[in-house]
């Protein structure tokens, strides 16, 4: 099995297994309980707050644990929109699903409305957006990832906003950076956001646990009443096992990002040199700013999700679009709002590459990639015939 699926989610490593694993033997304590195990695990989390908190350069107070990313950026988004009057919701055009849909829920509500930011054929906040942004006051709030999915696009917020000084003006600046994490450094307070999305399954950790980072400042309002548990933002018995994976796959992560985001640029780039000889192949956003693990391309004839059922049945793992719509056969929002065509956005499919993946891995899916291809168009043109 080749495993170029890591954007949907990764293996984790077998040190977060480890880790993990007393948590959900002997060591089953409540953190909330007083006695000697209810204080080991409350310790447990203790240090993986800190060591969430460091991959950012964050303070530990600042970290909120979920049960997801999904559930941190519904947290950032309801939790904001429920403490204000009135306001604006500004979010990008190539959102997760789990700002979307977040968003269009409570721009149904009296005073809030959303206003969608569109991006260039290369993926990049364009200049209509830049435009809007401009509009935004004290109170909006704007949600745009730091780095896509699906084409692996960075967004370079820090500056963009800096250029129109939201922050300045008492704008709420909210990220997604659950792709972003152990891919790229990250520093919440250079960033310039308020609050801060991460995933612990996208980093080697566990899946079912996720962080959101935030500026204390700004108030939300917990989507979880009960115990007042995570700071009285998310309630709910702590997860303790997840939350200690977590904390040893920021750790993880934090410490081999140089070392990983080498090894991943190194093997990019033989995968895109091989595709870029394949004809027909055509490279998403290759001239930006893209996530070292991630390429995204579309082919001449065959569709994204005929071919990842080939490769499937060579042992290789691929998207033809984001996980979470991989269920249908509807073509990616992300392509289509970078303005391709329905038809080509079809025909895309997405490496995305982890810090295991090998060169001989590449030589393999390249070679298949060519194989399958070949016998597609014999296989279509016999049928035409
Ligand atoms: C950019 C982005 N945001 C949020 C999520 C959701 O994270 P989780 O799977 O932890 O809910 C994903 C997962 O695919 C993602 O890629």
């Amino acid at each position: 099995m080749i495993y170029l699926d890591n954007n949907a989610t990764t293996q984790m490593d077998s040190t977060v297994v480890e880790t993990m694993l007393p948590y959900l033997r002997e060591k089953f304590g409540n953190p909330s309980s007083r006695h000697r195990q209810g204080r080991a695990a409350r310790a447990a989390i203790d240090t993986a707050r800190e060591q969430v908190a460091s991959l950012v350069s964050a303070h530990p107070s600042q970290v909120i644990f979920t049960g997801s990313g999904t559930e941190a950026n519904n947290l950032a988004i309801k939790g904001y929109v429920a403490g204000v009057m009135s306001g604006r919701l500004f979010i990008g055009s190539t959102e997760h699903p789990s700002v979307t849909s977040t968003a269009d829920k409570q721009a149904r509500f009296d005073g809030w409305s959303r206003f969608e930011l569109p991006v260039t054929e290369n993926g990049l906040l364009s200049d209509e957006a830049m435009e809007k942004l401009n509009m935004a006051k004290s109170g909006d709030l704007v949600s745009v990832m730091l780095a896509n999915n699906e084409t692996g696009v960075i967004q370079p917020i820090s500056e963009l906003y800096g250029q129109l000084g939201l922050k300045d003006k008492g704008v709420t600046i909210h990220t997604d950076a659950v792709q972003a994490a152990g891919k790229l450094p990250l520093n919440f307070s250079a960033l310039g956001v308020h609050m801060l999305t991460l995933s612990a399954h996208k980093i080697h950790g566990p899946k079912g646990i996720g962080a959101l980072i935030r500026d204390k400042s700004i108030a939300i309002e917990p989507q979880m009443d009960g115990g007042g548990h995570e700071a009285g933002l998310r309630s709910g018995t702590e997860n303790v096992a997840a939350i200690v994976g977590f904390g040893a796959a920021a750790v993880l992560a934090h410490e081999s990002l140089v070392r990983t985001s080498e090894k991943l640029l190194a093997l990019r780039t033989k995968l895109e040199n091989g595709l870029r000889m394949i004809p027909g192949i055509e490279i998403i956003a290759d001239k930006t700013d893209r996530l070292v693990n991630t390429s995204c391309f579309t082919m001449a004839s065959v569709e994204g999700e005929t071919m990842l059922m080939m490769l499937d049945k060579a042992g290789i793992a691929i998207a033809s679009g984001s996980a979470c719509s991989s269920h249908d056969n509807t073509p990616s929002k992300i392509l289509t709002a970078m303005g391709m065509d329905k038809s080509l956005a079809r025909r895309a499919l997405r490496v995305s590459l982890g810090k295991d993946n090998t060169e001989n891995e590449i030589d393999t899916f390249l070679e298949t990639l060519k194989m399958k291809l070949a016998s597609f168009n014999s296989i279509a043109s016999n049928v035409a015939i």
